[in-house]
């Protein structure tokens, strides 16, 4: 017998804390009744089912690579009705979760999956995943400004850890820069936050890469499915054998 929270994370229909969420919503039941509490257990020949869906033992692994425009939440479900991420894919009747956040405002690539292995190997810290953001900010940013970028900025949840950091463009007259920035922390707002620490505000902010991975080809608002091979390389960042993917 195993939680039934373990057991939907297993089966790769959500991640472990987003099962508990949705046990607490009352929208997980086991053999067709309504569980609400976190301690219930399950075995594998149960039939649990998420909003009266059973989810299979094998499903089908999904992998998107989209590209984000602004004015959409990375969540699966908003309770105000704004529109997510989700909305940009195919209809699919597997839980797809995005792989890690990017703001409201921020455009780019985000990956998408229902495989909660591999998205909490590409999330954890000690992967150091990197990704690649393109900003454009306010003023001027002089080389001291971004020599401090490269070696760390103290935010207050710490010392940003050294990124790789390169000026593209700078308009004199518009006033603004484009910095290129490589990083693999995935501090809320991080980006936004580095910038504000050194005087500069974020006017727009699109990831340009992650894992490896690049945006060039999908254009906005639309989506790709990673082929084998990338699969199998995000296996191999994450830490993971790759072996049903190769
Ligand atoms: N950093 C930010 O500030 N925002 C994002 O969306 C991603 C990284």
């Amino acid at each position: 017998m195993e939680r039934i929270q373990k057991l939907i994370s297993h089966a790769g229909a959500a991640s472990r804390r987003e099962a508990e969420r949705m046990i607490l919503a009352g929208r997980v039941s086991i053999n067709g009744q309504v569980v609400t509490e976190l301690g219930v257990q399950a075995n594998e020949t149960d039939e649990i089912a998420i909003d009266g869906v059973v989810i299979g033992k094998q499903p089908a692994k999904l992998y998107f690579l989209l590209n984000k425009p602004k004015g959409y939440l990375c969540t699966v479900k908003d309770d105000r009705g704004r529109k997510t991420v989700i909305d940009l894919l195919p209809e699919v009747k597997e839980y797809i979760y995005p792989i890690g956040r990017l703001d409201y405002d921020t455009e780019g690539l985000l990956l998408l999956t229902n495989d909660g292995a591999l998205m909490n190997g590409l999330l954890h810290p000690r992967y150091e995943v990197n990704k690649t953001y393109l900003a454009k900010v306010k003023g001027q940013v002089m080389p001291e400004s971004l020599e401090q970028l490269r070696t760390g900025v103290r935010l207050e949840d710490g010392l940003t850890a050294p990124a790789e950091v390169r000026l593209m463009e700078y308009n004199d007259k518009a006033g603004w820069s484009k910095v290129k920035l490589i990083i693999h922390e995935g501090r809320n707002r991080q980006v936004r936050r580095m910038f504000a620490a050194i005087g500069h505000e974020v006017v727009s902010l699109k990831r340009t890469g992650f894992a490896g991975l690049k945006l060039a080809g999908v254009s906005r608002g639309r989506y790709r499915e990673l082929t084998g091979d990338e699969v199998a390389m995000l296996n191999h960042i994450a830490g993971k054998p790759g072996k049903e993917n190769g």
